[in-house]
This record gives structure tokens, C-alpha cells and sequence, in this order.
């Protein structure tokens, strides 16, 4: 069974091929960064022009990566949200006419579930039940996967989104876009115990999260030193900033392997590409949970783990219809 997939959510233009849902046969991913770096952000419309420029010599790439012709294809799978709706229509379109013109079964994938079955890709042991942190630039969510395709909503952000926090954070320091690999870079040069800052735990034994204080709370400190005419050390800012984020992270994704005895753990999404933060979950767990985390090209947006998420629906008969739509609020229910 041999999957085609698309994942144009974002700012990430992605095909791949995967096989059983298991083996990667190709995965080529077009980054726009150049495109929006001088924006300090993501630009809607220019991400949906370009995904628009890039789709068909990235799908074309993919197969050949795979040595495969399209006829050789058995379904295509492609991420109808969330996201920026310009940007999924692009993918969403492509998606079924490539489907429909092949004569082949076509499956929507929700992108935070791909986020979480690239661990399945990356990890060919692997079976639920698994607690999943999904933190990413647009959500950050405790998820348990009780069964394949059966998710429960532990706990999610209230404000911010990890990425976002990380990304704005690297705005402030100077740093440009997308920030995540900046500051931890930056991060790692500086103590983080420099600086120190608020830790927002919510409610006790709440696993819900809340970055948009933390994040102010770093502007406030830049404005402050430089007001009292004194220059912030970046390094130690960042790695003050990436020490609070982290640890609540940590500890909230240890109380929610306690809290449903779950004995696996996995972190999804671009922010798991991040050191500090798989060093912070493994340290937590303790030597009886295991952490699977998908390697860093499989972290941020890619078209593989939507293959993977896609095999499984397939296997569930979740079949989409030739109305699919994109819809930038996909809830995950
Ligand atoms: O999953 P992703 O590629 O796109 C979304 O679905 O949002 O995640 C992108 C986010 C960005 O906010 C980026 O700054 C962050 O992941 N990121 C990181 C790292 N690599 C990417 N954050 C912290 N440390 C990293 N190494
Ligand atoms: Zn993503």
C-alpha cells in the first residue's frame, strides 16, 4: 500500500510516499523561509502563492525520490486542516484532483494527528495507547492516542503556542524567523539560571498551559535593562526564556503520564525538534516511561507524517468524499 501525501498547512510546501504506513520512500519538503523571513512572520497570502508555484515540482521530486509513477499509487492523503486556509486549498485541490484523475481513494488527515503518527513513522515499534505533547507554532496540547485514531484532550494552551512564544521571543532578541533553532542555539551559550523567569502553572493538577505572560515577561525585562541604559546578555535571556518554557513542559506532561498511568510518551510537532525540551521530558518521566520523539525533519511540517496518519484512516475505511474543503479550524473531535 503506497501512500501519497501533501502537507501545505503553513509555510512548508511537502509531498511523500510512504509504504504500509511504515516505510518512508520519500519525503521532500520546500521551506519558504526566505520568502517570509523579512516579514518576521508568515505571510498568509504570499504562503498560498508559493505553495501554488512549488506543489507540482515537489510532487514530482517525491515520486521520483520513490522511483515510482503515479500508477503505481494506491491512495493520496492530504492535510485539510487546521492552518491558513489559502495555504490548504492549495494541497486540498491538488489532492483530490490528483485522486480523482488517478482513480484512487482520497483521506483527510487533521495536521496535529500527523504531527503525532510521525513518532509511528520514525518508530516502527511503536502502538498506543501513547500521551502525546503536540507543541508546535499554532498549538501546544497533552493528548492521549487510547487507541489508533481514538484521541482525548488532556490539557491545551490557553494563549500562546510554544512555537509562537519561542517565535516571538526571537523577534524581541533580534534573532528573525522562524525562531525556534535560534534560540535554542542562542540558548545554549547562556545559564539559565541568570536569569529567572515566571513559571505559569494554572490551577493545581491543571494540564493546561499559558505562555502569553512568559513571553511578556521577557519583553518587560529587554525594555527595563534598556531603559536603565543597560544592554540584556541575548544568551542568558534566551536561555532564561527556554528554561521556564521547558520545565512546565516537562512537568505537565510527567503528571499526565501519572495521571493515566500511560507507560509511553511522545513529543510531536516543530518544537520537538528541541533539546532542552527532550532532555526536560526524560528527565521528569523517570527511568520506567519511555520518550519517542520523530527525528528533527520529521518534527517540523512534512508530508510523511501525513502519509503515516493517512495509512491508518485508510485502514479505518475513513474514506474522504470529492466535497473535502480546507477548514482552518479543524477541531480534533
Ligand atoms: O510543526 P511546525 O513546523 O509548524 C506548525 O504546525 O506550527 O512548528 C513550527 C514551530 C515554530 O514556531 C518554530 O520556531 C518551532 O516550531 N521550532 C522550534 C525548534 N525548531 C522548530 N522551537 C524550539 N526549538 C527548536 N529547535
Ligand atoms: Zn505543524
Amino acid at each position: 500500500m503506497k501512500i501519497l501525501a501533501l502537507e501545505t498547512s503553513c509555510d512548508d510546501t511537502s509531498a511523500a510516499v510512504v509504504e504500509d504506513g511504515r516505510r518512508l520512500l520519500a519525503n521532500v519538503v520546500s521551506s519558504q523561509e526566505a520568502t517570509h523571513r523579512r516579514f518576521g512572520g508568515v505571510v498568509p497570502e504570499l504562503a498560498s502563492r508559493r505553495h501554488l508555484e512549488n506543489l507540482v515540482p515537489v510532487l514530482r521530486e517525491a515520486l521520483r525520490r520513490a522511483g515510482l509513477q503515479a500508477d503505481q499509487l494506491d491512495a493520496v492523503a492530504v492535510t485539510h486542516g487546521p492552518g491558513l486556509v489559502g495555504a490548504l486549498l492549495v494541497g486540498v485541490s491538488a489532492g483530490k484532483a490528483l485522486a480523482y484523475g488517478l482513480g484512487l481513494p482520497l483521506v483527510a488527515v487533521h495536521h496535529l494527528v500527523g504531527h503525532i503518527y510521525a513518532n509511528f513513522l520514525a518508530h516502527p515499534d511503536l502502538s498506543p495507547p501513547l500521551l502525546c505533547l503536540v507543541v508546535s507554532g499554532g498549538h501546544t496540547s497533552l493528548l492521549l492516542l487510547e487507541d489508533h485514531l481514538r484521541l482525548r484532550v488532556l490539557g491545551a494552551t490557553r494563549d500562546d503556542a510554544a512555537g509562537e512564544a519561542f517565535d516571538k521571543v526571537a523577534r524581541v532578541l533580534g534573532l528573525g524567523y522562524p525562531g525556534g533553532p535560534a534560540v535554542e542555539r542562542l540558548a545554549s551559550l547562556g545559564d539559565a539560571r541568570a536569569v529567572s523567569f515566571p513559571r505559569a502553572w494554572l490551577e493545581e493538577d491543571s494540564l493546561d498551559f499559558s505562555f502569553s505572560g512568559l513571553k511578556s515577561a521577557v519583553i518587560n525585562y529587554l525594555h527595563n535593562c534598556r531603559q536603565r541604559g543597560e544592554e540584556p546578555a541575548p544568551a542568558e535571556v534566551a536561555a532564561g526564556f527556554q528554561a521556564a518554557l521547558v520545565e512546565v513542559l516537562a512537568v505537565k506532561t510527567a503528571r499526565a503520564a501519572a495521571l493515566t498511568g500511560v507507560r509511553k510518551v511522545a513529543l510531536a510537532g516543530g518544537v520537538a525538534a528541541n533539546g532542552a525540551l527532550r532532555r526536560a521530558v526524560e528527565e521528569r518521566l523517570g527511568g520506567a516511561t519511555r520518550l519517542y520523539y520523530p527525528p528533527p525533519e520529521l518534527c517540523t511540517d512534512n508530508a510523511a507524517m501525513v502519509a503515516c496518519a493517512g495509512y491508518y484512516l485508510l485502514r479505518a475505511g475513513k474514506v474522504a468524499g470529492w466535497d473535502l474543503n480546507a477548514v482552518p479550524d479543524l477541531s480534533l473531535s
